[in-house]
């Protein structure tokens, strides 16, 4: 049965107007840093989504600023009341995603794709004509594609990736980006297509529907076409591109269509970044030749701006990698009770809480995430009991402060593979995206005698029920609000 999901971003926009959580804005705004601006202190403030009708010098555009950056807005795009809390939206995600059916998506013909209302081809294409804002101050050139996903194929088996891969507008035809050797799309055009100096066909899709954003986003272990199906609970509608056999979503806003070229690199940023620094220095990197361009009428443009928390990025990459550490875990059969990565550590640290089941299970649940294909994204893990609820921070502050010893409780692995972006890390180490990762075990040794264990003083553990009962019945009688 399908779940209630919007179709596309202007059923999204509506729902979000209908919530309180979007403003419009009817005055004009310039694509030159103060749209970015004002996303930028939307998601500082955690305030509503700015729905921008006039953009200066683009009549006939609009867009759609911090599309997702807030856990009420990831409620909402889920079906769910926007006041749900974390833990029960992560478990609908995981009851969608990891029990759930995939969905293999719905092709339709173009004349039920609006995104083909508009058809560019040829020497018509020039990337000036659409709205790329200056994001930030600082920024190498305007960013086209902050919040879209790229839709490629893998040369050998056929096999489709969605992701989110950051392209800066270089000239009328082409776009560049980092495109890192450890994510989906970096393994199929690094590993395949550079080594045989073969082109690789790619699609950008600008103003997808939230769920196809949340599934281009995430680490998922399947096609990302068929894991937004199973976010949906029924395939995603999608329909042909122009010029290659790639499918796209139908109901998108826009759609890029080119090459991406082996053997020859451009410079690219500096970017204001996740971590919520300006850290990658301007660069050759991917370049991206532009062939066709398709658009809806009056096209909505997200536009998503990085920086310090909570933008997006951090808020759906932490959410996804933590359930995606979780579903791995589980698979393994370690005795988890949970896995949260708070958005403010920008997907840098996570916590999992577990029963204490045997030795060495902290650097066990640790060697397993820090050596899987989400581990370069990250390198903090906190490992606490059962008895503390990681989605609190106060709660985990507590734990890291007292039961983490400082030598033995402590484990430092170095040398992994980390990201070019981590603004703790020599510029030696960014330049080849090497990374060190640390566990802390906050977990009682097992070899303690029960005696020797510190007691939690907390009003749950240390009183009986019935003083416990009294003192909740009588609480507003003695004076207190609640
Ligand atoms: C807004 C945003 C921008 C991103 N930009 C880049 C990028 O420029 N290059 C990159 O390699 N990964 C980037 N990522 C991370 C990838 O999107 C991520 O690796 C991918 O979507 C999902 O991982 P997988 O396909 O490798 O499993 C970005 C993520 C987000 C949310």
């Amino acid at each position: 049965m399908p779940h209630k999901y919007y179709k596309d971003n202007r059923e999204f926009i509506k729902a979000l107007k209908k919530s309180g959580d979007l403003v419009t804005v009817k005055q004009e705004v310039d694509w030159d840093m103060e749209m970015g601006a004002i996303v930028r202190r939307v998601c500082e403030k955690q305030a509503p989504s700015p729905y921008f009708k006039k953009i200066k010098d683009y009549p006939g555009f609009e867009a759609f600023g911090a599309p997702l950056a807030t856990y009420r807005k990831l409620a909402i795009s889920l079906g769910l009341p926007p006041e749900t809390p974390i833990p029960q939206i992560a478990q609908v995600y995981l009851d969608r995603t990891d029990r759930g059916t995939p969905h293999k998506p719905v092709l339709v013909d173009r004349s039920r794709a609006p995104c083909k209302e508009n058809v560019i081809t040829g020497d018509a294409v020039n990337l000036f004509d659409l709205p790329a804002p200056m994001v930030h101050e600082g920024d190498g050139g305007r960013y086209l594609s902050t919040w879209h996903m790229i839709v490629a194929k893998d040369p050998d088996d056929g096999a489709i990736n969605w992701g989110m891969y950051r392209q800066m507008v270089f000239d009328e035809r082409t776009m560049v980006g980092p495109v890192l050797p450890f994510s989906d799309m970096g393994k199929m055009f690094w590993n395949k297509a550079v080594p045989r100096n073969e082109p690789m066909p790619f699609a950008t899709v600008i103003g997808m529907d939230p769920l196809a954003g949340i599934a281009a986003c995430a680490p998922a272990q399947i096609p990302e076409d068929e894991f937004c199906g199973m976010l949906m609970g029924e395939g995603v509608e999608m329909v042909k591109c122009e010029l290659s056999d790639l499918y796209v979503p139908a109901h998108a806003e826009i759609i890029i269509e080119g090459d991406i070229l082996p053997n020859i690199a451009l410079d690219e940023a500096p970017f204001g970044e996740y971590t919520g620094y300006r850290t990658s220095p301007r660069e050759p990197r991917t370049v991206y030749r532009v062939r066709a361009i398709t658009h809806r009428n009056r096209p909505i443009v997200p536009v998503s701006c990085m920086g310090v928390p909570t933008d997006e990025g951090q808020l759906l990459r932490s959410f996804s990698l933590g359930l995606e550490m979780d579903k791995l875990l589980r698979s393994q059969g370690i005795p988890i009770t949970g896995v949260y990565m708070w958005p403010e550590s920008t997907h840098h640290l996570v916590v999992i809480g577990t029963r204490n089941a045997y030795a060495g299970i902290a650097s066990q649940i640790a060697q397993l995430i820090f050596g899987s294909k989400l581990g370069p994204w990250f390198h903090m893990a906190v490992v606490v009991d059962q008895d503390t609820d990681i989605y609190d921070k106060d709660k985990v502050i507590h734990a890291l402060s007292t039961k983490c010893h400082p030598v033995d409780g402590i484990h430092v692995y170095k040398n992994s593979a980390g990201t070019p972006l981590n603004p703790f890390a020599p510029m030696s180490e960014r330049k080849i995206g090497k990374g060190s990762k640390v566990l802390f075990d906050c977990l009682t040794p097992l070899d303690w005698k029960k005696s020797d264990i510190p007691i939690l003083v907390s009003f749950d553990k240390v009183y009986p029920e019935d003083i416990k009962k009294k003192v909740l019945d009588n609480w507003t009688n003695y004076g207190f609000k609640d």
